[in-house]
C-alpha cells in the first residue's frame, strides 16, 4: 500500500522546499517561546506566531499546530496538491477549510534535515488523547535516543526493525549503503515508504515481525527501539509499544535473535525495557539473554520506574487517565505485576557486537547525564575492549597509556592541608563517568602521557610511596583495565 504516488510524493517535496519548510525556519518562524510551548504540546502560542499568511505560515498551522487553514490558504501552499492529498487521506476538505489528517514536520540532527510524516501528535492543548491501534508515531524522544547512541561508521548493510514512520532508516541512510526497514503494521510502512521518497533515500521495506522478513540475511548494524512496554494482555493494544507478547519477552527474542543476522563484527542495538523480578537480580535477568550469544555487550541501565510510575505513564500515554475506566486499569497492570513478582521495570540500552573471541559482557548502572550523541563513544569502547581482550595482565603493564583529554581531576581537602580528602577523577565527554581515585591511581593517570609504560609508572609511584613494585602491580592491574574500558587511559 502506498499512501501517495511517487510522483504526487516529488510534488510534495517541491512545495515544502519552496515554502521553506525547513526545521531552523521552523524554529525561527516559531521564535523561541512558541517552539517551547510546542514542544509541551501547547498550539496557542505558534498559532499566534502564524498570522501572516505565507505559505511556510500555512504549512506551520497546517502541520504540527494542526489547526484548520483556509482552502484558499492551503493551495497557495500546496499549489495543486490539495486535492490529491485529500484523496490520500492526508488532509480533509471541510466547507471552505482544510485540516490535516497525518503531520507532516521537518526534522534535524547533527545538522541535517528531513521531512517525516506521521500520525498526529495526540492530546495537543489538552484534547483527549485517542489513538488508533495502529497509530505511527512521530519522531518521539526515545527515536533521538536510539540516533543518538548508534554507531555512525561506513557500513555495508543496517536493519531498521520496527521502523514505525522511518525515522532511523532516514539517520542510517547517511552512513549505510543498503538499509532494510521492518514493522508488522502496514501503516507504518507505508509511511516509511513515503518519507524514504520525500527524503530521496532509499530503503528496501518489508512487513513482518521480528526478524522474520529478514530470515538467512545479515547486517552489520541492527537498530531497534521495539514495542518494549511490559503490560498486562489487557485493554487496548497500541502497536507501536505493546508487542502482544508477555513481560519484556519482545525484547529477549529482539536480543537473542540478534546474532544469528550480524555479520562478523556487526552491531545490535537496542532500546528496552526489562523487568525486575522478585529474587532476580536484573543483571542475571539481562546478563541470561546475553550468554551464548557470541557478541560482546554493553547494557546499560539508565532507569528503574516502580511499578505505580510505570502504570501511570503508559496509560496516561494511551490517554487513560481521567476516564471512568482509570482506575480500574491502573488496579489491573499493578495486580498483573504483583502476580509476576515485577517489583519494578528497567529501562536502557543494549550495545551488542559480534566478536570471534570469547565475548565480554558488562552491564552497569548510569543514571547520569552523559554527552550526546554518544555513538562515538560506543564505538571506541568496543576499541577499547577489543585492546584490553588482546592484552593479558602482563602485556597491559607493559603497554603505554595516555590519560583522555577531557578527563579533570578534582580534589577536595581542608584548607593548607599536604594531602587532599578525596580525589575523583571526571570525564568533560562521553559518559561523563567519576571515579573517585586514591594517590596511586591520580599519580598514574595524571603520569600517562604515552612515554612510559604502566609498570614503569607504577614502580616509580611506588619507589615514592615506598611500597613494594611487584606487589603494586599485582594489586593495581585491575583498575588499570578498568581505567582503560571506562575510557580514563587510552593505548596510545
Ligand atoms: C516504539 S516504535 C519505534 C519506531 C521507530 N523505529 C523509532 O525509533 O521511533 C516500535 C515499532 O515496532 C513495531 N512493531 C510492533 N511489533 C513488532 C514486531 N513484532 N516486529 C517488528 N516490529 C514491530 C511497531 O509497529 C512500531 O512501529
Amino acid at each position: 500500500m502506498d499512501l501517495l504516488a511517487p510522483a504526487l510524493v516529488d510534488r510534495l517535496r517541491d512545495a515544502l522546499a519552496a515554502a521553506g519548510f525547513g526545521y531552523d525556519a521552523v524554529a525561527a518562524l516559531l521564535g523561541p517561546t512558541a517552539h517551547a510551548a510546542l514542544g509541551r504540546n501547547e498550539t496557542t502560542p505558534g498559532l499566534r506566531a502564524t498570522r501572516g499568511g505565507s505559505p511556510l505560515e500555512t504549512l506551520v498551522r497546517l502541520w504540527p499546530l494542526q489547526a484548520p487553514v483556509a482552502a484558499e490558504r492551503a493551495g497557495r501552499a500546496l499549489p495543486g496538491l490539495v486535492e490529491p492529498l485529500a484523496a490520500a487521506g492526508l488532509l480533509e476538505r471541510s466547507g471552505g477549510e482544510v485540516r490535516a489528517l497525518v503531520d507532516v514536520r521537518p526534522y534535524a540532527d547533527e545538522g541535517r534535515d528531513w521531512w517525516v510524516v506521521s500520525d498526529l501528535t495526540p492530546g495537543l492543548d489538552g484534547a483527549p488523547i485517542a489513538v488508533g491501534p495502529d497509530h505511527v508515531l512521530g519522531v518521539s524522544s526515545a527515536s533521538s535516543s536510539l540516533a543518538q547512541l548508534t554507531v555512525r561508521a561506513p557500513f555495508d548493510r543496517a536493519l531498521d526493525l520496527g521502523t514505525g514512520c522511518g525515522v532511523q532508516a532516514l539517520h542510517l541512510a547517511d552512513h549505510v549503503r543498503e538499509i532494510v526497514a521492518t514493522d508488522v503494521n502496514e501503516r507504518a510502512l507505508a509511511m516509511t515508504r513515503l518519507n524514504a521518497r520525500l527524503n530521496r533515500v532509499g530503503v528496501d521495506v518489508r512487513a513482518g515481525s521480528l526478524y522474520e522478513p529478514v530470515a538467512g540475511e545479515r547486517f552489520d548494524l541492527v537498530v531497534t527501539n521495539p514495542p518494549f512496554v511490559v503490560s498486562p494482555a489487557t485493554g487496548e493494544r497500541l502497536v507501536y509499544r505493546d508487542s502482544g507478547l508477555p513481560g519484556d519477552e519482545m525484547v529477549r527474542r529482539v536480543v537473542a535473535g540478534a546474532p544469528a543476522h550480524l555479520r562478523p563484527g556487526g552491531w545490535a542495538q537496542v532500546l528496552a525495557n526489562w523487568v525486575h523480578r522478585r529474587g532476580e537480580p536484573w543483571q542475571d535477568r539481562v546478563g541470561g539473554w546475553l550468554a551464548g550469544t557470541g557478541c560482546d555487550a554493553w547494557v546499560v541501565q539508565r532507569e528503574v520506574a516502580d511499578p505505580a510510575e510505570y502504570v501511570e505513564l503508559w496509560l496516561k500515554d494511551a490517554g487513560v487517565h481521567g476516564r471512568a475506566d482509570y482506575p480500574e486499569r491502573y488496579d489491573a497492570w499493578l495486580a498483573w505485576f504483583e502476580e509476576q513478582g515485577v517489583e519494578g521495570v528497567g529501562f536502557g540500552w543494549l550495545h551488542l557486537r559480534r566478536v570471534d573471541r570469547d565475548p565480554v559482557v558488562h552491564l552497569e548502572e548510569w543514571p547520569f547525564e552523559v554527552e550526546q550523541p554518544l555513538g562515538p563513544e560506543v564505538a571506541d569502547r568496543a576499541r577499547r575492549t577489543d585492546f584490553l581482550a588482546a592484552h593479558d595482565d602482563e602485556a597491559l603493564l607493559a603497554a603505554r597509556l595516555t590519560v583522555r583529554v577531557d578527563v579533570r581531576q578534582e580534589t577536595v581537602g581542608e584548607v593548607g592541608a599536604d594531602d587532599p580528602e578525596s580525589i575523583v577523577l571526571r570525564q568533560q565527554r562521553g559518559m561523563r563517568r567519576a571515579r573517585r581515585a586514591d594517590t596511586v591511581e591520580a599519580g598514574l593517570v595524571g603520569a600517562s602521557d604515552g612515554d612510559l609504560t604502566v609498570r614503569q609508572l607504577l614502580a616509580a609511584l611506588a619507589s615514592l610511596l615506598d611500597l613494594d613494585p611487584t606487589v603494586l602491580c599485582r594489586e593495581r592491574v585491575a583498575a588499570v583495565r578498568e581505567l582503560v574500558a571506562d575510557g580514563y587511559l587510552l593505548p596510545s
